[in-house]
């Protein structure tokens, strides 16, 4: 059977579809799934942002085959882990949880790098291309020692 991964944000069109794509470039499709999702409604169906779409094409990554979703609390039954972006996700997801043990699948993705210090990744929705380079490059390291770990 596969592991489930999960990667939400709030709008699920700039960070969780760029750590959705990172991770699928790293891990065996044939072992893992890997989506994501957003903790609000605004966006669901649409593509990811277009700065997104950018980022990821410059290093290689097509994330355009995915769409918006919203997280819905049936997705701690089909998901073995959950990462979110920030602590604000944490918190939304969290409230979802029925059980301990759906609390225990959800964490924050910077935990890969900075465990126990709740670091935030960015929300560059209303920045530059810049801060689209910059989330690019945190998630980038910390999806590679996900995958590592994972594999
Ligand atoms: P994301 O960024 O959570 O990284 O996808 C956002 C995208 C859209 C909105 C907020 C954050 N919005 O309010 O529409």
């Amino acid at each position: 059977m596969k592991t489930r991964i999960l990667m939400v944000c709030l709008g699920n069109i700039c960070r969780s579809p760029l750590a959705e794509g990172l991770l699928k470039s790293k891990l065996d499709p044939n072992k893992f799934e890997v989506d994501s999702a957003g903790t609000g409604s605004w966006h669901i169906g649409s593509l990811p942002d277009s700065r997104s779409i950018s980022v990821a094409q410059k290093n290689g990554i097509d994330i355009t085959d995915q769409r918006g979703m919203q997280f819905k609390p049936a997705f701690f039954d089909v998901y073995d882990h959950i990462f979110v972006m920030d602590t604000y996700n944490y918190e939304d997801v969290i409230n979802l949880a029925r059980t301990e043990a759906d609390k225990e699948k959800v964490s924050l993705i910077l935990d890969e790098l900075f465990p126990g210090e709740k670091v935030d990744v960015p929300d560059p929705y209303n920045d530059s291309l810049r801060g689209f380079d910059n989330v690019f490059e945190m998630l980038d390291e910390a999806i590679t020692k996900l995958a590592e770990r994972l594999k």
